[in-house]
């Protein structure tokens, strides 16, 4: 049996988490940066950066002591070193560098990406290569199909908005605060998606991609008329909530339908990322596997949001293949799963 330290530290969580290749995590621990940043509105990625050199040295040590452990129980240190706010990355991945050349263990980098893309596969030992993944996340929304560890063929990106995005704009709009995706879900159960139309982007076209900008517009849209209107209107906050919800669900479930039919054979259909903790979206999910009569597997909410279990997970598939990574990798902002997939317009990407 491998034990692999994982450190997360790419957007507005610092965490740790001690993970062994027989899928127990040992210990783990988690802290949420929602406080420092929610006067801003979202997160500032200085404050996160000094957030996570703050926390994260002593959270090592409080996981280490929760396992019982030390550094010298521990087989290797994975960290993520990108994609995501390249100063809390750097915090993550120099404490990662020093903890290596101290232990004398190596070091694995691990894309954060890969880290959601593989967290199912922690979760649940049955879920083999290859499957039909769907990521979404607060920066990220993409179908790829997972072959192998690195390997990886995206069939499709979101050309503007994430989904994870377009859930806390949305939000925002409502007065829901940051972060607005579990708010708005909650928000939604209370309203009826019947009640406001709402447009629902790249619908059944021939190309593969997603787009929610449009839908988030029209949000804002609705939200103002609701404010401005002299009398009432006959729809309230939460009809809007239910609307764009059920809206962004069906926009999903017909790309991934779409990806699903061309893609050929595949184990499962499989949701990670933070807004696949959305309830009625893995309700959608489970339905269009079950068309496809393949298995739909999701991993445990708190495996969802970002973690340090995944992170040390994905080091573990890495270093049980044999690989691991210099001391002077660097950190990448960006870092895509797949390398050869055409660039569109998109989160982070200007056209
Ligand atoms: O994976 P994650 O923790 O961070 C990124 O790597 O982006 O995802 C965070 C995103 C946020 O946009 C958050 O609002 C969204 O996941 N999210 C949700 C729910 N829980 C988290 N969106 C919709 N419904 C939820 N229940
Ligand atoms: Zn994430």
């Amino acid at each position: 049996m491998r034990i692999v330290l994982g450190i997360e530290s790419s957007c507005d969580e610092t965490a740790a988490a001690l993970v062994t290749s027989e899928r127990t995590i040992l210990a783990q621990r988690i802290a949420s940066q929602d406080e420092v940043h929610r006067p801003y509105g979202g997160v500032v990625p200085e404050i996160a950066a000094r957030a996570h050199a703050e926390r994260l040295a002593p959270m090592i040590e409080a996981t280490l002591a929760d396992a019982g452990m030390t550094l010298d129980d521990v087989d290797a240190i994975a960290a993520t070193a990108g994609p995501g706010l390249i100063g809390g990355v750097m915090v993550g991945l120099v404490t990662a560098k020093a903890l290596a050349m101290a232990a004398d263990k190596p070091l694995i980098a691990v894309n954060h990406l890969e880290g959601h893309a593989l967290s199912p596969r922690l979760a649940d030992a049955t879920l083999a290569y290859p499957y039909l993944l769907l990521l979404v996340s607060g920066g990220h929304c993409q179908i790829l199909l997972v072959e192998g560890v690195g390997q990886f063929r995206r069939l499709a990106t979101t050309i503007d908005d994430a989904l994870g995005e377009a859930f806390d704009k949305s939000a925002k709009v409502l007065g829901l605060g940051y972060p607005g995706g579990p708010a708005l879900e909650r928000l939604a159960r209370e309203g009826d998606a019947k009640k406001v139309p709402l447009p629902r982007p790249l619908m059944g076209s021939a190309e593969p991609h997603f787009s929610f900008a449009g839908l988030k517009s029209a949000v804002l849209r609705a939200k103002q008329a609701l404010t401005n209107a002299a009398a009432p209107l006959a729809y309230t906050d939460a009809d809007i909530a239910a609307s764009f919800q059920q809206a962004a669900i069906d926009c999903l479930i017909d790309r991934t339908r779409r990806a699903l039919a061309g893609v050929g054979a595949v184990n499962a259909l499989v949701v990670a990322g933070g807004v696949a903790a959305n309830t009625a979206i893995r309700g959608a999910l489970e339905g269009l596997a079950a068309e496809f009569e393949l298995p739909f597997i999701a991993p445990p909410l708190t495996l969802c949001t970002d973690n340090a279990a995944m992170i040390a997970w994905a080091g573990l598939e890495r270093f049980e293949r044999g690989q691991s990574d210099p001391l002077d990798v660097a950190a990448r902002p960006r870092w895509p799963l797949d390398p050869d997939a055409e660039a569109v317009r998109g989160a982070g990407v200007k056209a």
